[in-house]
């Protein structure tokens, strides 16, 4: 019944042996000080290894990039360091894994970011939104951010640049641009936050302008078979919204399928966080019809729905976020037709220790 799920796909130069994947999940445990992954994250990435491909937890590219407690890095030689082991681990089981690049942007504050300075945005339009700064201590408001100059753009590039080569040391199978949820690249997209006068804002040509000189950079390090990117066009996650999402989303995946990239993963999630209604609906499908490449659907899949959509061509392959986080060996129980699953703990989502991390049971 799952048939359509444990199909091989090609995947840039990489043959996997099925289509679920994990979907990238942020779980603040990186160690402290200087985030980097360490024992406990190998130990959660290797329990995970059977996803066809893992996508990592997103992973700032510079101290900027932050925008939570405790998240991991990869602009340090000990960051590199602690991704090669989890690389390492993971190819050991025959597994594969592309690193989540993020700029937080305007997702972040003055107690995460160096010298205690604003975060940084397309334009200074505040979110409504909050951040943890301290695991533990609950969340507090995020302040109006400080416009970035046109000159600050190609040093922002750069540090995805130098994330991308660090990549590559860490011995990762790719990457995948963060361009999804309202960080960085997402905020110069959408015109709810980026309200610039320059060359990087206003039309959808130039709105797109910085996003896409970040996956030339990337291209241009890996090739573009090591380049994915993640776009969740009409969610509303971090107060984002585009007053017409599917003409510049649309474009966007038009550029990327250009540019031969590895694949795009669409998150089908909503306005307000659930399923797409059937307005936006229409607009992810626009979206997914521009892109003539692999495509992989996440958000809110189950393994019956995910194996449908997939047998039916709308998606390549279907990523798994909560259901990962609960059910280690997601693979295995959805070939086996298994309906068990472990239920995913909210409250041990983001920072502390072993528990509702490596924790959750196998079958086997
Ligand atoms: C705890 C948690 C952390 C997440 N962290 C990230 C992240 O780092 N990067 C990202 O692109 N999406 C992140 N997401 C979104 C998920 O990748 C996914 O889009 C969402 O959970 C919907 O998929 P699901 O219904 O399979 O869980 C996160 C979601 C959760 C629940």
């Amino acid at each position: 019944m799952n048939d359509a799920l444990f199909q091989p796909l090609r995947i840039g130069p990489y043959d996997l042996p099925h289509r679920v994947l994990m979907a990238p999940l942020t779980r603040s445990r990186a160690q402290q000080p200087g985030d980097a992954p360490w024992d406990l994250n190998v130990e959660y990435y290797r329990q995970r290894s059977s996803a066809s491909l893992i996508l990592t937890e997103a992973t700032q590219v510079s101290p900027r990039g932050k925008g939570y407690a405790n998240t991991p890095g990869i602009y340090s030689d000990e960051q590199v360091a602690g991704w090669k082991r989890v690389t390492e681990v993971v190819h050991a089981n025959g597994g594969r894994i592309f690193a989540q690049l993020w700029h937080v942007g305007r997702i972040s504050h003055p107690a995460l970011q160096p010298d205690g300075e604003l975060p940084v945005a397309p334009s200074s339009i505040r979110p409504n939104g909050q951040t943890y700064i301290e695991i533990g201590k609950g969340r507090v408001d995020i302040p109006t951010p400080r416009a970035l100059a046109a000159d600050e753009l190609p040093g922002i590039v750069e540090d995805y640049r130098r994330a991308a080569r660090n990549a590559l040391r860490a011995g990762f199978d790719g990457v995948q641009l963060h361009g999804a949820n309202g960080y960085l690249i997402d905020q110069f997209l959408r015109n709810g936050s980026n309200q610039r006068n320059d060359e990087y804002g206003g039309s959808v040509e130039n709105r797109m302008r910085f996003p896409l000189a970040v996956v030339d950079a990337l291209i241009e390090e890996l090739g573009p078979e090591r380049v994915a990117v993640r776009v969740s066009p009409v969610s509303g996650y971090n107060d984002m919204q585009d007053s017409d999402p599917g003409t510049v989303f649309a474009a966007f995946a038009a550029e990327l399928s250009r540019r031969r990239i590895a694949f795009l993963e669409i998150v089908r999630m909503g306005a307000a966080g659930g399923p797409l209604s059937a307005e936006e609906e229409a607009v992810v499908q626009r979206v997914e019809e521009a892109f003539d490449g692999v495509l992989v659907a996440n958000g809110h899949f189950d393994a019956d729905s995910a194996a449908a959509f997939v047998a039916a061509g709308r998606a390549d392959a279907v990523s798994f976020g909560r259901m990962f986080i609960a059910n280690p060996d997601l693979p295995e129980r959805i070939r086996n037709g298994v309906r068990e699953l472990n239920e995913p703990q909210p409250k041990q989502f983001y920072g502390g220790g072993p528990e509702g991390y490596v924790d959750y049971p196998t079958i086997h």
